[in-house]
């Protein structure tokens, strides 16, 4: 039985994500205010908070410049319009460089925020960050394999698990984040040979972007997938609306309305 049909089900809990996995996909995608937060409420298990918002939402082009204050911003807004899924605060760049500093920014987003879950991008390395967060109570969800805060330092947005050598290397990230205490671990960009590895080596959910089919769950940037963001255009990133041509299609009939003095009719004056 999906967990849309159990009438029991309210809100999403940590619980809930990790019981789904070898059950049914789990289903996330990012949100950055209240309006569209409320608009994926009734459907999706998880809302990210991604530090993408930083180029879809700030114009920037890259995340690395987001800080606490715009995430929690972001964050509570998110919050006030979703109260089903499971939300995630991305923890932006800069913020976890060490264990005390990880731990004073999850502190202040759970006291802040209504936040049930940080994210993390990096493997084995922050493995230490990720231990002392689940140990003090903190809910964590990992992210591997391509990392959009590590682009300056790799040279680009890199595919990973390319090879043997690398796959190896994703699993041994993956299993670290698991023994770390993390719930879920978001993979990005690499080969599905990859994915599935990683998805096989852990008993935590593994949500997937750019990661093929044999994941446990997908997650998606709002304004990639409604056709919004038109920068650039990932392969793996499916357009489900062609959003930004319904806004300028609809800017366009206002505008000559207003010009033709069509608008505002009878209907609406009063
Ligand atoms: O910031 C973000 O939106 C993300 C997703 C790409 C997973 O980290």
């Amino acid at each position: 039985m999906s967990i849309h049909s159990k009438k029991s089900v309210k809100n999403i809990t940590v619980s809930t994500i990790r019981g789904m996995k070898s059950v049914e996909p789990i289903t996330m995608i990012t949100a950055y205010d209240a309006l569209f937060a409320k608009l994926f409420d009734k459907s999706v298990e998880m809302i990210l908070v991604g530090d993408s918002l930083n180029m879809s939402f700030s114009g920037k082009s890259d995340t690395l410049s987001a800080n606490m204050e715009l995430m929690l911003y972001h964050t509570r807004a998110v919050c006030r319009g979703a109260s089903r899924p499971l939300i995630v605060f991305d923890m932006p760049f800069g913020s976890y460089t060490s264990e005390d500093l990880a731990l004073k920014n999850a502190t202040r987003i759970y006291r802040e925020s209504d936040a049930q879950a940080l994210k993390i991008e990096g493997g084995k390395e922050r493995a230490n960050i990720i231990k002392v967060l689940t140990q003090n109570s903190v809910a964590v969800m990992g992210h591997i394999g391509l990392m959009p805060q590590f682009v300056r330092s790799e040279g680009g947005y890199k595919i990973k698990g390319k090879d043997e050598k690398n796959i190896a290397s994703l699993v041994e990230d993956a299993k670290a984040i698991e023994a770390a205490g993390a719930f879920a671990i978001v993979i990005e960009g690499v080969k599905c040979e990859a994915a599935k590895a990683i998805t096989d080596a852990v008993s935590i959910p593994t949500i997937g972007i750019g990661a093929g089919l044999d994941v446990d769950g997908q997650v998606l940037v709002w304004s990639d997938m409604f056709g919004f963001f038109e920068d650039f255009k990932p392969k793996f990133v499916k357009q489900y609306l062609d959003g930004a041509k319904l806004i300028r299609d609809a800017v366009d009939v206002y505008v000559d309305e207003v010009k033709s003095k069509k608008f505002p009719s009878d209907e609406f004056t009063y």
